[in-house]
C-alpha cells in the first residue's frame, strides 16, 4: 500500500539516502558524476519542510520517494525528486509530481516550475506527461538564469531544460 504525506525532519536522512540510490540510473548517461555528486543538503531538506514543501510517499511502511521544493518569489520550483530504484515504474514518481502541484497551488503558487536534463525518458519526457513544457530560454526569470549559473561548474547546460507546469 502506498501513501503520501508530509515529510518530517526524522525523514531527512533516509530522503537522502533514497537520491543517492535513485541517482544510479544514470551511471551509464555520463551526464552526472555519480560518485561524486552531493545530495540535497540537511538545511535545504529542513528549509522545504518548514516550507510545506517535502513529501514522501511510503510503500509498505518503508520511504519509497520523495519530492521537495522551495520558493521563487511567488512560484514554486520542484528542486528534487528521486524514487528509489526498489520502488521506481510503479507510479510513485508521477503520483509525488502530482500531489506536489496539488500541494503548491493550495499554498498560493502562480506557477510550478522545474529544471531537469533533456533527454533521458525519466526526465523532459516523463514530466511532459505530467503536462509540463519547455521554457525557451528568453523567457526565463532571473531566478532560473542565476540557478543555472550556480550548477554551470558540474552541469552541462547543453543538456538541462527548464519546464513549466502548462
Ligand atoms: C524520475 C523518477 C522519480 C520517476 O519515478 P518512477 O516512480 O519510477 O516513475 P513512474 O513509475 O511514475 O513513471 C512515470 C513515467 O515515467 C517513465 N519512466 C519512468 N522511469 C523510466 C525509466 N527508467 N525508463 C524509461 N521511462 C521511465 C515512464 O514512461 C512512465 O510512464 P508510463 O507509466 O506511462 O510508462 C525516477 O526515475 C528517479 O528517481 N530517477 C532518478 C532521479 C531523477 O531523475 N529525478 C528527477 C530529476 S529532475
Amino acid at each position: 500500500m502506498t501513501d503520501i504525506r508530509s515529510s518530517i525532519m526524522a525523514d531527512i536522512f533516509r530522503l537522502q539516502e533514497v537520491e543517492r540510490a535513485a541517482a544510479e540510473l544514470f551511471r551509464d548517461t555520463g551526464l552526472i558524476d555519480i560518485d561524486g555528486m552531493a545530495v540535497v543538503s540537511l538545511t535545504d531538506h529542513v528549509a522545504a519542510i518548514e516550507a510545506g514543501l517535502s513529501l514522501v510517499c511510503e510503500s509498505g511502511g518503508r520511504i519509497a520517494g520523495f519530492a521537495i521544493g522551495e520558493w521563487q518569489e511567488r512560484d514554486v520550483y520542484l528542486h528534487e525528486l528521486d524514487v528509489d530504484p526498489a520502488f521506481q515504474k510503479r507510479g510513485i514518481g508521477a503520483a509525488l509530481v502530482r500531489r506536489f502541484v496539488d500541494e503548491s497551488r493550495a499554498l498560493g503558487a502562480r506557477d510550478v516550475y522545474l529544471a531537469t536534463f533533456r533527454d533521458p525518458p525519466w526526465n523532459a519526457p516523463f514530466y511532459r506527461k505530467l503536462g509540463f513544457r519547455d521554457v525557451a530560454r528568453s523567457d526565463y526569470l532571473p531566478w532560473m538564469t542565476a540557478l543555472e549559473e550556480s550548477q554551470a561548474s558540474f552541469l552541462d547546460l547543453a543538456t538541462r531544460v527548464f519546464m513549466k507546469l502548462a
